[in-house]
């Protein structure tokens, strides 16, 4: 099986820190932020994972990861240009994953992978910020809401079939000026996709507190 993993984007709540480098670069205590989800797709059952990333920083994850081998999966590269959103970058990914596949956002932890599952399915977890995410609330999800109405925010590993590369062409940029991935994943609410609480904790590493937490729980639990 080959996954997504989604490392564009440019890590604007990390500046100065990612002026000259991308965020998945990034240390996360002992190893390079990427590392992780990376764990996490192949323990999921990828052999092989197409990674996304802007041009710019491309040479750091070559330079890192080359073809995959020292972490026992094969990478394939696709640059997206401009950094226009989430499901912006995984339209890259078009044409090389078949069937059933999971997509991960490279700056998202998990303790406890899922068992790849049979449909398309989406993953939340309780959170106490959930003003912070896309919060998955009343039969919809709805991205960083003012007040939200749960807490379940949806976590950043969706299990997608090559139907969503359809969806792009009908969604519109947000008023942050991008495609959201909350958009494709409300339609496929519509298709019937399945919603599964996640086990085991999970954190994304976008903001410094959040990265520090997870430093300090990965350090605490390795
Ligand atoms: O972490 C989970 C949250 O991730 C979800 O709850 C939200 O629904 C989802 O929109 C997303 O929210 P963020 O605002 O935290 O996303 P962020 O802009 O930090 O992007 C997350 C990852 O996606 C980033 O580490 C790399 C990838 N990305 C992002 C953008 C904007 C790309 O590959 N290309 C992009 O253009």
């Amino acid at each position: 099986m080959t996954g997504v993993v989604l490392a564009g984007g440019e890590g604007t709540r990390l500046r100065p820190v990612t002026e000259v480098t991308n965020k998945h670069l990034l240390p996360v205590y002992d190893r390079p932020m990427i590392y992780y989800p990376l764990k996490t797709l192949k323990e999921m059952g990828c052999e092989s994972v197409v990674l996304v990333t802007g041009g710019e920083h491309l040479g750091g994850f070559a330079e890192l990861l080359k073809n995959g081998n020292d972490i026992g999966m094969d990478i394939i590269y696709r640059v997206q240009e401009n950094a226009e959103g989430i499901a912006q970058a995984l339209s890259r990914a078009e044409g090389l994953v078949k069937g059933l596949f999971p997509v991960i956002l490279g700056d998202n932890y998990f303790s406890q992978p899922p068992p790849m599952p049979d449909e398309p399915t989406l993953f939340t977890k309780e959170v106490a910020d959930p003003e912070r995410f896309g919060v998955y609330q009343n039969g919809q999800i709805v991205e960083k809401p003012t007040i939200p109405a749960s807490n379940q925010a949806v976590t950043g590993l969706y299990v997608y079939d090559e139907r969503v590369f359809s969806l792009f062409d009908k969604i519109k940029p947000s008023d942050r000026g991008e495609y959201e991935i909350t958009d494709i994943n409300n339609y496929y609410l519509k298709l019937g996709a399945k919603v599964v609480e996640m086990a085991g904790d999970w954190f994304d590493m976008g903001t410094f507190d959040s990265l520090l937490r997870a430093t300090n729980y990965i350090h605490d639990n390795r």
